[in-house]
């Protein structure tokens, strides 16, 4: 009984068996109470706890998380983090003072001045530790919104620019907020403009904010170029064009000089996928991975200065479980639909298998699409994971690097001739995810409307 739940706790929704080899040494209190189901409120309290106690359990939820221990990504975490004695474990917790971005200061920065954060304004967290998951989920919707990763100066410079702010990406809903942008306190008292979650993690439709969905027209590669010229800093010819190549909703996030941009991901269905990041660099057996990558990035995007609270990356974690895209509109099921629904199982289910249609990773050199990614010294692994396809009709564009247009494109045989001028990050064949461009015409059509459901 002490195993099962200790399993339970800690490690794994899978059941002990999918465990690590090593035996948990959680040092939670075992009862021989029932252990709690996976996902139900009761089994992720228990998680937050371990996650916010048991340094030993974090330390090895880390160790687990990391897919390939050799990269970047996960050398930098095993130096550093749940140390105890060294490393990030001894910074500074940090709990900020910000306001997001709303019409009225969008306007006082559009005329470069700097509104004061009030030292009477309250930080972002009252330091109370929520005791429901609902109370964790609204603690976390403040941090997606209000933590600020880091100071901007480019998204400041932007401001200014609001021809500019509109061609990269910084969206305004219909109030005149800017989603994603905050004026803070920044670790020494100054007024900054500062980036957050939402920044590349929702988007404006038809002038309302969907937080989850991928901030596909945000182009962070284009908004560094114009902050450089405008300023007469020189930039490197190389660094220039890859810049300039990246387009929008794809970012280079490594500091390394392989070039592998990836695409910003919608964050649904999280909860079923057992591989974080398109390169699957996280092990994502239990929501302590999730909290543990969270917490790490807002550290690490910060230099390092300072870390949040735990609770807040534990909030962040439960925040993102519970983001779902928005319902899509019922079609009537048709012959053609159905149809559709037997092609997927019978063409696409083998791998994109799981509740939200991903799946395990798949070594890049047998899906054949771009494998810088998969083998970069920042975040490779060898393997892309399956993404989830929920909400994948309007989920353009596709596959880890954003290179296909449409999900017509996917499908197409067209892409794959050596003459192919169509693709979007320039012309020639674009190979990899062969599956479905064998099929006729009109059972492309069948599986294209099946798609649309999802
Ligand atoms: C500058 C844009 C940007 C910001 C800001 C940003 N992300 Fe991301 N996010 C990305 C990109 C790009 C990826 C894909 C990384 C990869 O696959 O290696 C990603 C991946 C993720 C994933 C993995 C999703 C999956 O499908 O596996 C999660 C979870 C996530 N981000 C949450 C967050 C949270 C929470 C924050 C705020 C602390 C945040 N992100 C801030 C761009 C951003
Ligand atoms: C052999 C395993 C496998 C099969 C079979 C497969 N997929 Fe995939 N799928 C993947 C992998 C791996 C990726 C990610 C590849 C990448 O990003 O480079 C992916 C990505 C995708 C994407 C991109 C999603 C996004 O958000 O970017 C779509 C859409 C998709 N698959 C649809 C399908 C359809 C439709 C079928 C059946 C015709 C299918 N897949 C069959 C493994 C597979």
């Amino acid at each position: 009984m002490r195993r099962s739940l200790a399993c339970a706790l800690a490690y794994t929704w899978l059941g002990c068996s999918a465990a690590t080899p090593h035996a948990p040494t959680s040092g939670v209190v075992q009862t021989d109470a029932e252990p709690a189901a996976p996902w139900s409120d009761a089994w992720l309290l228990e998680q937050g706890q371990v996650f916010l106690h048991d340094d030993a359990a974090r330390r090895q939820a880390l160790e687990q998380s990391l897919s390939n221990p050799e990269n970047l990504y996960s050398r930098q975490r095993l130096n550093s983090y749940g140390r105890v004695q060294y490393g990030w474990d001894l910074l500074p917790e940090w709990n900020p003072r910000s306001r997001q971005v709303d019409a009225v200061l969008a306007r006082s920065l559009e005329l470069d001045e700097m509104p004061e954060v009030s030292r009477e304004q309250a930080p972002l967290w009252d330091g109370q530790t929520p005791t429901t998951v609902a109370e964790w989920v609204a603690l976390g919707e403040r941090v997606f919104f209000e933590f600020p990763m880091r100071a901007e100066v480019f998204a400041e410079f932007a401001l200014t620019r609001p021809e500019l702010a509109r061609a990269v990406g910084l969206e305004r809903t219909s109030d005149g907020a800017v989603p994603g942008l905050v004026v803070f306190a920044d670790v020494d008292g100054s007024s900054r403009v500062g980036i957050t979650c939402a920044l590349c993690h929702s988007a404006v439709h038809d002038g309302q904010l969907v937080v989850g969905a991928a901030r596909r027209r945000f182009d962070y590669g284009r908004l560094r170029l114009a902050f450089f010229d405008e300023f007469d800093v020189t930039v490197e010819p190389n660094m220039a064009r890859r810049l300039a190549s990246w387009g929008p909703g794809r970012a280079d996030v490594t500091e390394d000089d392989d070039e592998d941009p990836v695409s910003i991901p919608d964050l649904w269905g999280l909860r079923s996928q057992r591989w974080l990041t398109q390169a699957g660099t996280i092990r994502h057996q239990s929501p302590l991975a999730l909290a543990i990558r969270q917490e790490t990035q807002l550290t690490d995007s910060n230099h390092l200065k300072v870390r949040p609270p735990r609770e807040l990356a534990w909030a962040l974690a439960m925040f993102v479980y519970s983001l779902e895209p928005r319902a899509r509109q019922q079609l009537p099921v048709t012959t053609e639909l159905d149809r559709g629904r037997t092609l997927f199982a019978s063409e696409c289910q083998g791998c994109h298998a799981n509740a939200a249609y991903g799946g395990a990773p798949l070594a890049a050199e047998l899906i054949g699409t771009d494998p810088s990614l998969a083998t970069g010294r920042g975040r490779g692994t060898g393997s892309y994971r399956v993404p989830s396809l929920l909400a994948v009709g309007v989920g353009a564009p596709y596959l880890h690097d954003g290179s296909i247009a449409s999900l017509e494109e996917l499908l197409s045989p067209n892409r794959l001739a050596p003459s192919y001028v169509s693709g979007l990050l320039g012309p020639g064949a674009l190979t990899g995810h062969e599956a479905g461009t064998q099929l006729s015409l009109s059972d492309r059509r069948a599986l294209l409307a099946f798609l649309d459901t999802l």
